[in-house]
């Protein structure tokens, strides 16, 4: 055998076991970094760790913790306001629910007060329970709801705002909180965890068409015609929704993907490690022969 080529097969050999090791490393802290954390129930990873979720409060949402949802109409923003070891439901649950607008204001030491909007109304941000408002703040629609009538602002006549169903089970919803007077095609959009198969049509007063997305997968709020890709399984390992994979699956079919955010089990990691180390052995082999 030439000399020159068992040096160049050689110098393979050495990347190759160089790559591998590296390619280990890599693979090491993805997993490090892409294993989702297991949370509580009605908590979401976040950046590796577990958040309650809106309107729930707990003071360890990873494994073995809890979430508790905020009572009497209150509601908490996520984050390190309302999960936390010093969280409490009165700390935590500062502001009305969607729907609801604030009647008596909270504190230090107490919950405000919140009373329900009526008519499918709401504030178009939940309310900071730090101040007194009136019915007429609530000037906006539920999600996958349109306006039919602008709140009333008038001393002595305040009402809010009224609004009708874009289509109970159609998964439709305007894109934004609206706030003027619109007919169905104001719901322009599909909600989260629906994909938009055609648009709304101003023109024939049509709301948008959605779609569900399949079952372990959710998607953004959507604003544009698109198919199943817009819908993300829950697991990150599972394999990539498109025309092609209807389901959320696992690259190994004895794993299931994940039903959840954040729940237990779910897909292996795939191992690019391997594919590259088999290729590898398989060029320096044939090098050497
Ligand atoms: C809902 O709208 C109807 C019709 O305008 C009104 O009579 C009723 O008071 C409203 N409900 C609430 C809770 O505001
Ligand atoms: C508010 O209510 C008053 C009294 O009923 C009425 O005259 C006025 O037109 C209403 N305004 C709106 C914006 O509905
Ligand atoms: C809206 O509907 C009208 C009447 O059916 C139709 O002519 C038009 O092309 C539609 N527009 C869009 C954007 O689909
Ligand atoms: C209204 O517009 C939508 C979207 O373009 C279309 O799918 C639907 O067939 C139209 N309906 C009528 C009655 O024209
Ligand atoms: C597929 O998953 C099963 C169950 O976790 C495991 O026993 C098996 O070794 C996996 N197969 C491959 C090819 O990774």
């Amino acid at each position: 055998m030439n000399k020159q080529l068992i040096v160049v097969s050689l110098l393979l050999i050495a990347s190759f076991a160089n790559a591998q090791a590296q390619q280990q490393q890599q693979q090491q802290q993805q997993q490090q970094q892409q294993q989702p954390p297991q949370c509580a129930q009605n908590a979401s990873p976040q950046q590796g760790n577990c958040i309650c979720n809106p309107g729930y409060w707990g003071t360890n949402a990873n494994k073995g913790g809890s979430c508790t949802q905020c009572t009497a109409y209150t509601w908490s923003a996520p984050g390190a306001t309302n999960t936390g070891p010093s969280v409490t439901a009165v700390s935590a649950c500062q502001a009305c629910a969607p729907g609801y607008y604030v009647t008596g204001a909270g504190s230090a030491s107490v919950s405000p007060t919140c009373q329900p909007c009526g008519n499918n109304s709401s504030p178009s941000q939940p309310q900071a329970g730090s101040t007194v408002q009136k019915i007429s703040s609530c000037n906006s629609c539920m999600p996958g709801y349109y306006m039919n009538q602008v709140a009333n602002t008038s001393a002595g006549s305040e009402a809010s705002a009224q609004c009708t169903t874009c289509g109970a089970t159609s998964g439709a919803t305007p894109s934004a909180p609206p706030s003027q007077v619109g007919d169905l095609s104001q719901c322009n959009a599909c909600q989260p965890g629906y994909f938009m198969t055609a648009v709304a049509n101003t023109t024939n007063k049509t709301a948008s068409s959605c779609s569900q997305c399949p079952s372990s997968s959710s998607s953004k709020l959507q604003t544009n015609v698109g198919d199943v890709s817009a819908c993300q399984c829950f697991d990150p390992f599972a394999l990539p929704l498109g025309a092609n994979q209807k389901t959320c699956a696992c690259k190994n079919s004895s794993e299931t993907p994940l039903s959840a955010p954040g729940s237990a089990a779910g897909c292996s990691a795939p191992s690019f490690g391997k594919i590259v180390s088999y290729s590898l052995a398989i060029i320096s082999l044939i090098i050497l022969i």
